[in-house]
């Protein structure tokens, strides 16, 4: 099992570390917690030591014969400072070493992976941006914060991500996934959306989100900065990743067109609804009393994917889409698939075969990687996140 270096600097979110630390301890991981100064105001040396069965010290001059200022970060598998404060993350980025963990950060070999905590504003400081800017570019994974209630009454982006979720994208960095997406932007959309009819009706689909949730999670831990925009998806969030919710095709629409604008991938994982009525109607629609049924004409949806591939300008990012299939009499699967790769003129196309109702709302997936330079490649059954890291090991063979 690893030896993860878990660093607590001082914010009040630090109290979620125990938790964090916990999630590594029971499942095996040996901890050692290495608190800031400013941390033990919110929690005490005794709950660290208790719960990881190691000394926690924060100082350099203490226990000097062990020179623990050296030893600790090399030899490291992971060092993660959760909650990482604005302060921790400006003394990181400029190579301070005025604290035991700042001298663990300085001599670990291992990768580190930060998440900061702190009130919108300072997270939004362009003092923040820079110092996190340049972790990045070092290769450091920074977890962007959550967005929700904050210490006081008011609410932002600036929390820390749930224990659970940065546990699962430290367990990803664990893996020795290889840090090949440091500095991209990978936008994904994940979910189905929904027309309404009426306030209280609309048409929908059966995509659970959880695809494109693993896309994003397996590209936090290879070191990208994530946006997902999540059309009506119930899961927790994936630590460090901007989510940004969204209900009609409409709106997926105008935020991909907005986040992608930057990107250097995009993955078009979502299932926007190729139809919507004609008309919204404002108030409920009612029954009447000759049992008359209303019609409901549709109109077309525009084709997002086709929309962000015609938009390509010279940064050109990589450009992926999903395709849901049923074989039937004019072709198979695959031919079906292939003439859609054309027909959208994205560099890569994932092909779920859905015949048999497989793929929606479980946690593996099978599918075929088509490429528009004519490579076809099988995923095997598993885990939604392997097929995500397949995905992403094609998506930066053809990047840049
Ligand atoms: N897609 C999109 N905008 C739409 C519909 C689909 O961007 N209005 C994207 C999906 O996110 C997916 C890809 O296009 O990445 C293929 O979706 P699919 O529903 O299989 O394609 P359609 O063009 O709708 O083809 P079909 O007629 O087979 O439904």
């Amino acid at each position: 099992m690893s030896e993860v270096v878990l660093g607590v600097s001082g914010g009040i979110a630090s109290y979620k570390a125990a938790e964090l630390l916990r999630l590594f301890t029971e499942s095996g991981h040996s901890v050692r917690v290495v608190p800031t100064a400013a941390s033990l105001h919110f929690v005490g040396t005794a709950t660290w030591e208790a719960l990881s069965g190691k000394p926690a010290q924060s100082e350099v001059f203490e226990h000097v014969d062990e020179v623990a200022h050296v030893r600790i970060g090399q030899s490291a598998d992971l060092v993660i400072v959760a909650p990482a404060t604005a302060n921790t993350l400006a003394k990181a980025a400029h190579g301070l070493a005025d604290d035991l963990l700042t001298t663990t950060l300085l001599t670990a070999r291992c990768p580190v992976m930060f998440a900061p905590a702190m009130h919108t504003e300072m997270w939004e400081n362009a003092a923040t941006q820079a110092n996190v800017a340049t972790l990045r570019e070092r290769g450091c994974i920074v977890l962007e914060p959550a967005v929700g209630r904050l210490t006081g009454v008011d609410t932002g982006k600036g929390r820390l991500p749930a224990p659970e979720e940065i546990y699962t994208a430290a367990l990803q960095v664990l893996e020795g996934r290889p840090q090949d997406l440091a500095g991209k932007h990978v936008v994904i959309s994940a979910g189905g959306t929904r027309e309404f009819l009426d306030p209280v009706r609309y048409l929908g689909n059966r995509s659970s989100g959880r695809q494109g949730y693993a896309l994003a999670e397996a590209a936090v831990a290879r070191g990208a900065r994530v946006t997902v925009v999540a059309a009506n998806v119930g899961l927790a969030d994936p630590a460090g990743v901007d989510v940004l919710r969204v209900v009609s095709t409409e709106e997926l629409r105008r935020q991909m067109h907005a986040s992608a604008v930057d990107a250097d991938a995009v993955i078009m994982a979502a299932a926007p609804a190729d139809f919507r009525p004609a008309e919204f109607v404002d108030a409920k629609i009612k029954k009447t009393a000759d049992h008359e049924t209303p019609e409901i004409r549709l109109v077309e949806n525009p084709d997002i994917l086709v929309e962000l591939v015609t938009a390509r300008t010279s940064k050109r990012p990589v450009i992926v889409g999903f395709a849901a299939e049923t074989g039937d009499a004019q072709a198979t699967v695959i031919e079906h698939a292939r003439a859609k790769l054309t027909r959208k003129g994205c560099d890569l196309l994932v092909v779920n075969d859905v015949s048999a109702g497989k793929a929606f709302g479980r946690d593996d997936n099978e599918a075929v990687l088509l490429g528009s330079d004519g490579t076809v490649e099988e995923i095997p059954l598993g885990p939604k996140i392997d097929l995500a890291h397949t995905v992403l090991d094609a998506v930066v063979q053809r990047m840049d």
